[in-house]
């Protein structure tokens, strides 16, 4: 049993009578994740290892007869309502509604609208995938709601369709594969060239993953991430041409990459990026198979060493979280995660040593920034959950 699940889907069936006077006919439970390594892979058709983590977004959801989408988030306290067939987003979250209920119903008619609210203890905008937990549970339970049958690629192809199409971020499939497709007690390779998972089981008994929130948000962050994705286009179509057949980074190693003179030095380090970092995602499978958490901890600090260096999308406060937990023994190793330019470190602790870390790291990053950082113990969970036949208590 997981308590803090437990709660937030009592609160949410709650909050939904409070203020629709109904009972849900659904209940969708995504939870955030993390990405243990592959970083910046998933669209370029690489490897990564991501796992969902305990925190969680539930909506809740029943039809009206209105034909209206009628939403409320009791995070933001925030209310909206717009018709089915004319859509006028105004916010983001609105759009994330409207988005996932309009990717999940695709061509089908349907004759009532959505009550739907949103609860959620996922920290939003700090790398732990909240908006893809939103996207995911709403088009999950609209799809229930409406008994629209869908594969597991083709529901985390709708919800990469409302980042592309509504909001306007042109990410992989990282977040939304993590939210759905993870195991408890597992972590999984993605392949994304190809969409096949392999899980692996993890039972690290002698350590613990700590993220550590830097608290610093870019502005530009976005518009970075998008630079970083049109950069691997540009690499890729020059690289074709002087590599025939060429189908995936996968199939240059880096010999080959840096004897090509048409590639410019930063398109070079990108790829260099993206070559090792598919190669460490296996190497970490043998790492975690075998238990070993100083390989665990080594593979993530060479790969931010390539973050940094070579795709260029850490900071300096994340690279003064990790330079200063080098110095503790109990630290095994650790990286910036997610988009980057900001955002968390996930870090990998000697056992019984978490709050001493938490303490000795949190110390130092506002003696030397001011800024409080924001500790968070996390273990790994299941993937999207839907419950149905909910009853009034
Ligand atoms: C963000 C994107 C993902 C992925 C990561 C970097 O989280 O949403 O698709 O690209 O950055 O690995």
């Amino acid at each position: 049993m997981n308590t803090n699940k437990d709660t937030l889907i009592k609160q949410t069936k709650d909050a939904f009578f409070e203020k629709f006077s109904q009972i849900p006919e659904i209940i969708c439970v995504s939870p955030g994740r993390i990405n243990i390594i592959g970083e910046h892979v998933d669209y370029n058709n690489g490897l990564a290892m991501p796992v969902a983590i305990d925190r969680y977004l539930c909506v809740a959801m029943s039809r009206n007869h209105n034909r209206r989408i009628n939403a409320f988030s009791t995070n933001l306290k925030d209310m909206f309502s717009s018709d089915l067939d004319n859509i006028s987003e105004t916010k983001l979250w609105h759009k994330y509604v409207q988005g996932s209920i309009l990717e999940a119903l695709g061509n089908k008619k349907c004759d009532s609208g959505i009550n739907l609210l949103i609860n959620s203890d996922i920290p939003m905008g700090k790398g732990l995938s909240s908006s893809a937990a939103l996207e995911l549970s709403i088009l999950s339970a609209t799809l229930k709601i409406f008994s629209i049958k869908l594969s597991d690629n083709e529901i985390i192809d709708r919800c990469q369709r409302v980042d592309h199409k509504y909001i306007g971020i042109k990410s992989g499939k990282l977040d939304q594969s993590a939210c759905l497709l993870s195991k408890e007690n597992s972590v999984f390779i993605i392949d994304f060239n190809n969409s096949s998972i392999e899980y692996i089981p993890i039972k690290l008994k002698a350590a613990s993953w700590v993220l550590i929130d830097s608290m610093i948000k870019r502005e530009l962050a976005s518009s970075k991430y998008h630079e970083r994705v049109e950069e691997c286009q540009e690499a890729f179509k020059k690289l074709s041409t002087e590599i025939s057949g060429l189908s995936n980074f996968r199939d240059i190693n880096e010999e080959m990459l840096f004897k090509i003179d048409a590639l410019p030095i930063n398109l070079k380090k990108r790829v260099k990026h993206i070559i090792s970092e598919n190669q460490r995602v296996l190497k970490m499978k043998d790492a975690i198979t075998s238990n070993n958490v100083r390989d665990i901890g080594y593979l993530l600090r060479e790969s931010h060493e390539s973050l940094k260096k070579d795709y260029e999308v850490s900071c300096k406060e994340i690279d003064y979280l990790l330079k200063s937990s080098e110095k503790l023994s109990y630290w095994h190793g650790g990286r910036i995660m997610g988009g980057g330019f900001g955002g968390s470190t996930l870090n990998l602790i000697k056992k019984g040593y978490e709050k001493e870390y938490i303490k000795v790291i949190s110390d130092l990053y506002k003696k030397k920034f001011g800024i409080i950082c924001e500790p968070h113990l996390i273990s790994f969970v299941n993937g999207v959950e839907t419950i149905d036949n909910i009853s009034a208590n």
